[in-house]
């Protein structure tokens, strides 16, 4: 355990272990070693224009640039002067090649339906429904709102905004009417595409309805695209709303690429801060794009042949970047499920990958951790041998999460990419690279190259090797956002301020001695316990390593005698009984791996966390209900409302 050096969070967590990448693995790959990798990261870092600016002449340039790199913090410019186009190196980049008729999409809807599209049909398909939009009155520049279920459909319009210079911004299908229209409202945006309903394990959702309710308070949108998805009924308004089906019909299947500034936004994604309304994360063209493309490369290490699946909604960022543009720039065949894991049963996931042959999984440790809990048999009953390579996103995975999916779904022979990244950055920031870094289960390891964070304490300056601090990062990168929509100073003085000149993430990491990274969870989930800082990433994961927990969210509440105490939200493992006998075991357990000072006050027994639709743990509810408090936050998010009912009714 370190030392505990006040002003800086004591690190509790020790984690030995090393994974080297396997041989046969890193003679195949892109970078093949720590000095291959070492090579690169170098020449980025001393000359991030020239590095950059060599990398984008893999895009399409109908005007090429004059200069990569224009930085006035905290606002960068890439590939000044250039004139390219996103939906371009998507498709037409492909349609002269050998990949002109691979599959670009492999789709399996939730019934099991599936539908495969090459690059050439993709092309086709995403040039009429730009000629749709046009004909609609969307001009270069307009904000066209998407509130859809994870359908090709989905991606076609996406490519579509991005042939004629529309600027997407996408609400995650999950969202209430309310999050739409304030959505729509702050990006006025001008037409709504949606669905008549999705599926939803087995259910058919009616999402036109949450539209229609939405609508009523946008008033910037003129135009409604309805896709048929589901039997759903649904209404139409004469005059605003349109099938898709009638207007596909009508188009013409011939839209030239239009040639957009280097700069030109790209899409708008709206994302929580820690307080107030969402932030509508606004990313630009040509950056967002090499960024999306090369992270793909180097980070899934992709073969022509690979089958790629990231199990994220298109709605988040993830699917953004690694669904959509980042495997389509490059090349890829990327797969789309429309589905829940545990839908017909939880075998689904594993099915999936039986029957297309998936090469590339990507997924949430939220997800890993759901598969432990529903246990082995689920993946036994199939066959997937086709796995070369398993990836997580979206928050730390405890060790022993990793460990499993590094045995079961890995074989002992697939390497893990633990990806640290963030709306905000655009694309992976931290990672291993699966044919060079040897990996320690905790760490997402090194930043890729181009990126140079930094750990510094809360006076800026860096903190000493193994303390944790803020992670910041210190140079600009292609991916970075450009601000927020509308707010340049709410962008300023969130990323840019309290450190001056470097990019505030957010997040807690310390540095070990091997320059390896850990996340130590957001700044305002640090708890201070009797004065010792500590971060919930650790306290979760010591209780994870115990044989009876499945999930564990720890987080503080006030204590008169320690100022914060912990109080930690357990589910246990199937056929696990919740004793007074086990607390104090668990206790003990935490006591043990971390120190006494760390072990929970209170454990409470759970048979579900309270999470969002992206899965994150809803760490200010627990907040309230481990204070006793009645939570006033903004729970629009909240995957399943009866699981805090249960919650508090565990309570009494
Ligand atoms: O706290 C970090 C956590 O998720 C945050 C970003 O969330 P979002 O913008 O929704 O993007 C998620 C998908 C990129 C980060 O600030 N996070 C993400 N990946 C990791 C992570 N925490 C630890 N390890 C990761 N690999």
């Amino acid at each position: 355990m370190a030392e505990v050096k006040s002003g800086h969070i004591v690190n509790v967590m020790k984690e030995e272990r090393l994974f080297p990448p396997p041989k046969a693995f890193s003679e195949r790959a892109r970078i093949r070693s720590m000095e291959d990798y070492q090579k690169l990261w170098d020449e980025a870092a001393a000359d991030p224009g020239k590095f950059w600016g060599d990398m984008a002449k893999e895009l399409h340039w109908f005007k090429p640039f004059d200069k990569a790199l224009e930085w006035n913090m905290p606002f960068a410019k890439w590939f000044v002067g250039g004139l390219t186009n996103v939906s371009y190196n998507c498709l037409d980049a492909h349609l002269n090649t050998p990949r002109a008729n691979k599959a670009a999409i492999i789709w399996e809807g939730e019934p099991g339906d599936t539908v495969v599209l090459t690059y050439r049909m993709l092309h086709r398909e995403v040039c009429k429904f730009a000629n749709c939009l046009k004909s609609l009155g969307v001009n270069k520049g307009d904000r066209v709102s998407i509130y859809m279920p994870m359908v090709p459909e989905l991606a076609i319009a996406m490519l579509a905004c991005t042939r004629i210079g529309a600027i997407h911004s996408i609400v995650f299908g999950g969202f209430s009417a309310e999050a739409i229209a304030d959505r729509n409202q702050d990006a006025q945006a001008k037409v709504q595409i949606t669905a008549n309903g999705g599926w939803r394990r087995g259910k058919e959702l009616p999402l036109k309805g949450i539209v229609d309710e939405a609508l009523e308070k946008s008033p910037s949108i003129q135009k409604c695209i309805v896709l048929k998805r589901t039997r759903t009924e649904c209404s139409m308004k004469e005059g605003r709303d349109v099938w898709w089906h009638d207007l596909m019909a009508k188009a013409s299947p011939d839209c030239p690429a239009e040639p957009m500034d280097a700069e030109a936004p790209l899409f708008i994604l709206y994302t929580s801060g820690s307080t107030g309304k969402p932030k509508g994360v606004r990313h630009t063209t040509a950056g967002y794009n090499l960024f999306a493309k090369k992270t793909f490369e180097w980070v899934f290490d992709n073969r022509e042949d690979d089958v790629f699946w990231c199990t994220a909604d298109i709605g988040w960022i993830t699917g953004h970047s690694y669904i959509v543009y980042g495997p389509l720039s490059a090349g890829a065949t990327s797969l789309i499920f429309e589905g829940a894991p545990n839908w017909p049963d939880e075998g689904r996931f594993w099915e999936i990958i039986e029957k297309y042959r998936v090469n590339v999984f990507y997924t949430a440790p939220t997800a890993i951790r759901a598969f432990i809990k529903w246990g082995d048999e689920w993946v036994d009953k199939h066959d997937i041998s086709s796995l070369r390579l398993l990836g997580t996103v979206g928050e730390g995975i405890n060790p022993e999460a990793w460990m499993w999916y590094h045995k079961k779904i890995g074989a002992e022979r697939c390497p893990i990419v633990d990806t640290w990244w963030q709306t905000e950055t655009g694309g992976i920031m931290m990672t291993p690279l699966p044919g060079a870094t040897p990996t320690k289960p905790g760490s997402c390891c090194k930043p890729l190259p181009g990126i140079v964070p930094e750990v510094v304490g809360e006076d800026g300056k860096p903190v000493p090797t193994g303390s944790g601090g803020w992670l910041t990062i210190t140079q600009p990168w292609p991916g970075m956002l450009r601000g927020i929509w509308g707010d340049d100073e709410r962008y300023k003085a969130q990323y840019w301020s309290d450190v001056p000149g470097k990019y505030l993430c957010g997040d807690n990491a310390r540095c070990d001695e091997d320059g390896y990274y850990w996340i130590m969870g957001r700044i305002d989930d640090v708890l201070n316990v009797s004065g010792h800082r500590l971060s919930t990433i650790e306290i979760e994961s010591a209780l994870v390593s115990h044989d009876a927990v499945a999930e564990a969210a720890a987080v503080g509440r006030p204590d008169d005698m320690t100022g914060e105490a912990v109080c930690a939200f357990v589910t246990l493992t199937s056929g696990t009984e919740p004793t007074d006998a086990l607390k104090k075991e668990l206790k003990a357990h935490v006591g043990k791996e971390i120190g006494k000072f760390a072990a929970p006050a209170d454990i409470r027994f759970t048979s579900a966390l309270p999470k969002t639709r992206s899965g994150k743990i809803m760490r200010r509810l627990l907040r309230d209900i481990a204070a006793g408090r009645e939570s006033a936050g903004d729970t629009s998010t909240l995957e399943d409302f009866s699981v805090l009912a249960r919650l508090r009714s565990d309570d009494e």
